[in-house]
């Protein structure tokens, strides 16, 4: 019996000997409902069709006989539309590799999909921290980075999307300066058109930055009141009286946008969640970050993680869109063996991102040339060669992060977090402004 796995390459195996007739019937859908079961939506005009008929028969009984469980009995096997092309404008889907003309529409339980990447529109560049493990230090990195970019006289908004354990706002902000509200209060707001009432409430301005400045939005304000509660509700979608929906990924940008007209920053930094998560895949896909730091200590976990959202990218179909704004970040690099461990990271990063990212260039072609994408695995500017962050005992087993970069100074920031800061500096120089 088939499982989940098989459904898509033994679609395209059945589909695959009637590549001509699907031609003539394109598009046809396949729907994959939220039990992960699937059957095809094909235009109505070839309901009566008789040879169409037959050969849509052949390719469901196919289907049927191969998935097993994961098909529609007979009778239901076939959805006819009348508006298919509008249909297909409409749903997001992706081709059904090797076979043109197919295209899957997946449903998911959940709203996010990691596939919908939204292109580069904010005149402001935003640089998402990810990782895919928790505890690589990845808070207290973005915390130096601002600390660092506000040195330089820079005006960094800060934004803790790590809704479900918060951490960020603390690091930069002391108990006293926190604001009255979060992120987590304006998205239970907004829910009912109320988002005016917090928004002038939920940003404060760090004691850490000298020259420039440092405004934080938090998760929670300074009272986190009926957190749970609230968290329980930031998920949901918007609809207004018309009926129009909006997604909870598109009201977190609308206050993206909102929360960077109203402070006007040089530079936006968003402290995402860990993991293949919901919050996670709104930071990296939909809040048109132009850099999207990966944070990576060197082990099997990080890797197949990381690998896991590539093939996903590269099956739907956005890989091109998204390939580009990644970067790796190396994370805690430890004090001792730092060359062999540094080597290592390399060699991990550079097979992951040759055998999931980067073109293969032809023979006699160098990469970089024409519309090639890629690089050599010692390249220093490649998005796999990892900007490196070092593990430094002062800021192992921290009572308060905010303690320690309140007597921190320049030097002693650069030598631990120098390569990353310097990165993120040279994003902002290329990124800015897209509009
Ligand atoms: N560069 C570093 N060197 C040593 N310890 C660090 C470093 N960065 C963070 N830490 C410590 O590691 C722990 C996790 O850091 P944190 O920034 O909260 O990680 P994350 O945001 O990835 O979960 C904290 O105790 C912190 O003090
Ligand atoms: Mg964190």
């Amino acid at each position: 019996m088939s499982t989940f796995d098989e459904i898509l390459p033994e679609l395209t195996k059945i589909f695959y000997p009637f590549q001509e007739d699907i031609t003539k019937m394109k598009p046809i859908l396949v729907n994959r409902d939220l039990n992960g079961r699937v059957r095809l939506i094909v235009d109505e005009k070839w309901e009566g069709d008789k040879h169409q008929q037959i050969v849509l028969d052949e390719i469901t009984s196919k289907i049927k006989e191969e998935l097993g469980s994961h098909a529609y009995p007979a009778q239901q096997a076939v959805l006819f539309e009348s508006d298919i092309d509008d249909f297909l404008k409409r749903e997001s889907c992706f081709q059904l590799e090797g076979i043109s003309d197919v295209f899957v529409i997946d449903r998911l339980a959940v709203e996010s999909n990691w596939s919908r990447i939204s292109s580069l529109t904010s005149s402001i560049p935003r640089t998402v921290f990810f990782s895919i493990k928790g505890g690589v230090g990845r808070s207290t990195a973005l915390a130096a980075t601002a600390w660092a970019l506000a040195e330089q006289g820079k005006k960094v908004l800060v934004l803790d999307l790590d809704l479900e354990s918060p951490g960020l706002s603390s690091a930069l902000l002391p108990e006293d300066r926190r604001p009255f509200y979060g992120i987590t209060d304006w998205l239970v707001e907004d829910l009912v058109n109320n988002g005016d009432a917090v928004f002038e409430n939920m940003v404060a301005q760090s004691a850490l930055s000298h020259n420039g400045e440092i405004l934080v939005v938090p998760a929670h304000g300074a009272n986190p009141g009926e957190y749970i509660a609230k968290l329980g509700r930031v998920w949901m979608p918007r609809v207004d009286t018309e009926g129009k929906r909006e997604s909870w990924s598109d009201r977190l940008r609308l206050l993206l946008d909102d929360l960077e007209g109203r402070w006007q920053p040089d530079v936006t930094l968003i402290d995402s969640r860990a993991g293949i998560d919901e919050v996670a895949s709104a930071c990296i896909t939909e809040l048109s970050a132009s850099t999207i730091l990966l944070f990576a200590i060197d082990g099997d976990q990080t890797w197949s993680g990381y690998r896991v959202l590539f093939q996903h990218w590269r099956k739907t179909g956005v890989v091109r869109d998204i390939r580009e704004r990644l970067q790796i970040v190396g994370a805690m690099i430890p004090e001792v063996g730092t060359e062999e461990y540094v080597e290592g990271l390399l060699e991990r990063a550079w097979d992951l991102f040759s055998e999931e990212l980067y073109d293969e260039v032809p023979a006699g072609k160098v990469s970089g040339e024409e519309s090639f994408w890629s690089y050599d695995q010692f390249d220093g500017s490649a998005p796999h060669y990892p900007w490196a962050v070092k593990w430094h005992r002062s800021f192992a087993v921290l009572k308060s992060l905010h303690g320690r970069l309140k007597d921190i100074d320049n030097e002693m920031v650069r030598a631990i977090f120098g390569p990353l800061i310097a990165g993120v500096e040279l994003s902002i120089e290329t990124d800015g402004g897209f509009k």
